[in-house]
């Protein structure tokens, strides 16, 4: 079996994250935030595996770099030099605008999304299954319906750009249901 994407670019691209993570921890717990980079591009890989004619560096660059613009202190202009301009639109893309009000952040988002190329849709893909784990504690029972949802939407949206992953985002849209109370 032959891979179409370079380790390098894996380290290059890991290595920036990690930098600009640093300190950040996972939502709820004392872990290192870089596992959920490392969850997301694991999921890209296997994704890459099934489908072909994909720039496999971009898809897995995009998966490690997806958060830095929003999380971070990294500009685009940053992403550009480093890792190239298909890099920096891509992670731009999956970025949420926090200039406009919180209830048009995904829409708006995924908007963008569409605009770009396929392995940016599946950087989408792949970061929502991660996300479908088992909640945070303090999540109250209404985020985490409205959580759901907004999967279904990006399932809904973006689910032509692998149909690997889009499988298994519907498990797990599916198997998220064990969170929600069923009697409220
Ligand atoms: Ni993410």
């Amino acid at each position: 079996m032959s891979i179409n994407w370079s380790q390098e670019e894996y380290i290059k691209a890991y290595r920036f994250a990690a930098q600009k993570h640093q300190g950040q921890k996972f939502p709820g717990t004392k872990i290192s935030y870089i596992m959920h980079l490392s969850f997301v591009s694991m999921e890209m890989i296997a994704a890459l595996n099934e489908e072909k004619e994909r720039d496999e560096n971009l898809a897995i660059q995009c998966s490690l770099l997806h958060d830095t613009i929003e999380d971070t202190d990294t500009t685009f202009e940053e992403l550009e030099a480093e890792f190239g301009l298909p890099v920096a639109n891509g992670v731009l893309a999956l970025s949420k605008d926090s200039s406009l009000e919180k209830s048009l952040q995904m829409k708006d988002s995924l908007q963008k999304i569409k605009e770009r190329s396929q392995e940016i849709w599946m950087v989408k893909l792949a970061d929502r299954i991660t996300n479908l784990q088992a909640p945070p504690d303090y999540w109250k029972q209404d985020k985490i319906i409205r959580y759901r949802e907004e999967a279904i939407c990006i399932y809904e949206t973006l689910k032509d750009a692998s149909s690997f992953l889009a499988s298994r985002l519907a498990l797990k849209i599916e198997g998220y249901k064990s969170f929600i109370n069923s009697d409220i």
